[in-house]
C-alpha cells in the first residue's frame, strides 16, 4: 500500500504540475487530479472480473503475472518495446493506454529519460516498487474519453486492448488517440488476433467458439486486419501495418514454449464469455483446453500478431 500511495501522490503532483517546464507537460498539468482506486469487480470461477466496464479478461494477480510474462515474451520476440520510427530527441511525452501492470511504461521511462511517460488503465495493477521519476499512472476509461488536452503526446501506444473495446466503440477510441497526439507525433497499436496457422481440431473448435461469442457480445476479433485502413481514414500519414507470425509450442524452441504458456494462461479467462454467450459448460471447456495444450505440444502451430503505426 505504501508504494501505491507514493505513486498516487506522484501522479497527483504531476497533474498539478510540480516541476513542469515543457509546454506539453504544462498542458497535462492543467488536467484534473485522478485518484487510483480499486474498480468494482465480481468473482467468476475463482477469477476476478471488473464490472461496469467493457473489459472481458480477468483482473487479478494471476492475470497480472501473465501480463508481465507476456511483456517479457514480446520484448524478447520484437527486440524492442516499440516499432514506430521515433526520433528520441523529439519525444517529450508518451502515453500508454490500457497500461496493465505498467512494465512497458516503466521501461519506456528508463529508455526516454527526457520524456514524461503516462500510463492509464481502468485499474492500476503495478506491484509496489520504486518508479523512475518521469512516470505517472492514472486511472481512467479510455472509452469515456482521455483526460488530456488535444495535441498532448508525441507518442501514444496501446497494446492488446481488443478485448476491452466493443466493435462500435473503435471509431471513438481511435479519434481519442488521434486527438491527444501532437502534430507530427506517432500512434502505435499492437494487437493479437484470432488467426492461427496449422491449428488442430480442438484449437479450431475453440477459435470458432471465441468468434461466435465475441460476435454475440458485440466485439470484433478480426478488427486488427482493418486497423491500417482505419488509421488511414483518420488522416494519419506514414501508416504501416505489419503482421508477425510466431511459433507456438516446442517446435518454436524457447519463444514457442513461452507463447504456448501465455496462450494457455489466457484462454481460461475467456470462460465467462463463452459460458454467457454460448452456454459452454465448465467440463467441456476444460476438456477442450487440455486437448489444445496437447496439440500445441506436437503440431507446428503459428499465431499472428498485428502492429499498426501512423503519424499525425
Ligand atoms: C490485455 S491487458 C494489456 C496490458 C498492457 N497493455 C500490456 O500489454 O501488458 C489490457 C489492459 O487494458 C485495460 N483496459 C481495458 N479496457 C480499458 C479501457 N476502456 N480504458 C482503460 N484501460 C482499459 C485492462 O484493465 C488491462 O489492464
Amino acid at each position: 500500500m505504501d508504494g501505491q500511495e507514493t505513486q498516487v501522490s506522484l501522479a497527483q503532483r504531476e497533474l498539478v504540475g510540480v516541476g513542469s517546464t515543457h509546454p506539453r507537460r504544462q498542458a497535462i498539468a492543467q488536467q484534473p487530479t485522478v485518484r487510483l482506486a480499486q474498480a468494482s469487480s465480481v468473482a467468476v470461477f475463482a477469477r476476478r472480473y471488473l464490472i461496469d466496464t467493457d473489459y472481458l479478461l480477468p483482473k487479478d494477480l494471476i492475470e497480472a503475472n501473465r501480463l508481465d510474462f507476456q511483456h517479457f515474451y514480446l520484448k524478447h520476440v520484437l527486440k524492442s518495446n516499440y516499432l514506430a520510427p521515433l526520433n528520441k530527441e523529439q519525444v517529450h511525452t508518451i502515453l500508454d493506454v490500457g497500461c496493465g501492470t505498467g512494465r512497458w511504461v516503466i521501461e519506456m521511462a528508463r529508455a526516454f529519460p527526457q520524456a514524461r511517460v503516462y500510463g492509464i488503465d481502468l485499474e492500476w495493477s503495478t506491484p509496489p516498487q520504486k518508479l523512475p521519476p518521469n512516470v505517472a499512472f492514472l486511472q481512467g476509461d479510455v472509452l469515456e474519453g482521455l483526460p488530456f488536452s488535444d495535441h498532448t503526446f508525441d507518442y501514444v501506444h496501446q497494446r492488446l486492448l481488443a478485448l476491452g473495446i466493443p466493435a462500435k466503440k473503435w471509431p471513438f477510441l481511435l479519434q481519442e488517440l488521434q486527438r491527444v497526439t501532437a502534430p507530427g507525433g506517432w500512434i502505435e497499436l499492437f494487437e493479437g488476433g484470432d488467426t492461427f496457422v496449422n491449428a488442430g481440431p480442438a484449437l479450431r473448435l475453440f477459435i470458432e467458439w471465441y468468434r461466435q461469442a465475441c460476435k454475440r457480445a458485440g466485439y470484433d476479433p478480426a478488427i486488427m486486419d482493418r486497423l491500417g485502413n482505419l488509421f488511414q481514414s483518420l488522416g494519419l500519414r506514414n501508416v504501416r501495418l505489419e503482421t508477425l507470425s510466431v511459433p507456438v509450442g516446442p517446435w518454436g524452441r524457447h519463444e514457442g514454449v513461452m507463447l504456448q504458456k501465455n496462450l494457455m494462461a489466457t484462454f481460461p479467462g475467456l470462460f465467462p464469455l463463452l459460458q454467457q454467450q454460448l452456454n459452454i459448460d465448465e467440463r467441456q471447456f476444460n476438456i477442450v483446453l487440455r486437448e489444445i495444450n496437447r496439440e500445441m505440444e506436437i503440431m507446428q502451430v503459428e499465431y499472428q500478431y498485428y502492429v499498426v503505426y501512423g503519424q499525425k
